[in-house]
């Protein structure tokens, strides 16, 4: 038995470590380049000496980015919610890959806010992470496609271990959720072609989306413009109380060490056998994703650690 678990470990661990090669002949492209996670794998494929095109948001992110890297690494602006900006850059990255086509596109790009209860959202707050999170995804992939058949190249996509448990109100979770389900099924589709899909599940890390001070400021505009009556279910002191016990568990769950993504990014774009998820990080490993397993009375039970009940709490 223990000959049987070290000869299936061994194998895995082999087929796991064996990487591509011709890296200077590979056109890598990542959304949402400006900070965080797309930020360091851009430096980093760069640094591999991978030809990476890098999506930014800003005009100071793409200047920042130049600045720090090589001359090989380029910088496009990229808004996903726009598709007349995700078709002009397809048109760019097809005339830089040329027969080759394009090795890997990361979907990277991302928002958090508006997130907070639900009952506190209306729907265009929903529709703004979507738009981004999810529907962002499916365009920028869709019109990638042709250039990724051409290379049998992998699809990255970064979805969240929110898309396996949803522990909060928004959009947030649906999106991530939705991502899941689309790499699935592009997964299925595009094997045939010899396109890999990978999927990030990334645990909590110190970065833009999970800024505090961002969300901390969108759940008082949310508060803000809330009827009276509703406030008052949830009691004058909540949005403190809310705000207090979120800070304090965001800065002991957010790790800063976000290089524990881009090696699973990497990975998923370098090896010959990449895996289909990804959990990155301690906590996405051994606390979010096993808990994910678990009867949702458990999850439900956390969460209500994590953070405060409405006055009017309805006693079961
Ligand atoms: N940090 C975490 O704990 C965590 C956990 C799980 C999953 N993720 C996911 O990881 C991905 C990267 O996020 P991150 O943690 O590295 O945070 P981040 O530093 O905020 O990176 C997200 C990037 O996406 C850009 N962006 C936002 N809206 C965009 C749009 N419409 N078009 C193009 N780019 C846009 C942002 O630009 P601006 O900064 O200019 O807005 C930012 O550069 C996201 O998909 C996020 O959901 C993060």
């Amino acid at each position: 038995m223990v000959c049987l678990h070290y000869s299936y470990f061994h194998i895995c661990w082999c087929s796991d470590s064996y990487r591509i090669g011709g890296f200077s002949q590979k056109h890598v492209f990542i959304t949402g380049c400006d900070s965080g996670f797309g930020n360091l794998l851009a430096r980093q494929l760069d640094q591999k000496g991978f030809r990476v095109i890098a999506g930014c948001l800003t005009e100071k992110g793409a200047a920042d980015l130049a600045a720090a890297t090589s001359p090989r690494l380029k910088t496009l602006l990229l808004n996903v919610t726009d598709s007349a900006s995700i078709r002009s850059v397809v048109e760019f990255v097809r005339r830089e890959v040329g027969e080759r086509g394009l090795w890997g596109l990361v979907n990277n790009a991302g928002r958090s806010v508006p997130i907070g209860p639900t009952e506190w959202m209306q729907l265009e707050d929903f529709a703004k992470v979507l738009d981004v999170n999810l529907i962002g995804v499916i365009d920028v992939t869709l019109q990638f496609l042709p250039l990724l058949k051409k290379a049998k190249g992998r699809v990255v996509n970064v979805a969240s271990i929110l898309g396996r448990l949803s522990l909060t109100g928004g959009g947030y979770c649906l999106s991530k959720w939705g991502v899941e389900a689309f790499s699935d099924s592009l997964r299925r589709d595009m094997q045939h072609f010899g396109i890999k899909v990978s999927i990030i599940e990334p645990g909590f890390f110190k970065t833009g989306v999970t800024s505090v001070d961002l969300i901390n400021a969108d759940l008082k505009r949310l508060w803000a413009r809330l009827p009276q009556d509703v406030k008052d279910s949830y009691g004058a002191t909540y949005l403190d109380d809310y705000i207090r016990m979120q800070g304090f568990s965001m800065n002991i769950l957010c790790s800063p060490d976000i290089s524990k993504v881009t090696w699973c990014m990497e990975h998923a774009l370098t090896a010959q056998h990449p895996r289909t998820r990804y959990g990155a990080g301690w906590d996405a490993k051994f606390f979010w994703i096993p808990l994910s397993y678990l009867p949702s009375f458990v999850s439900d039970f956390v969460v209500n650690v994590l953070l405060p009940s409405p006055k009017d709490k309805a006693s079961s």
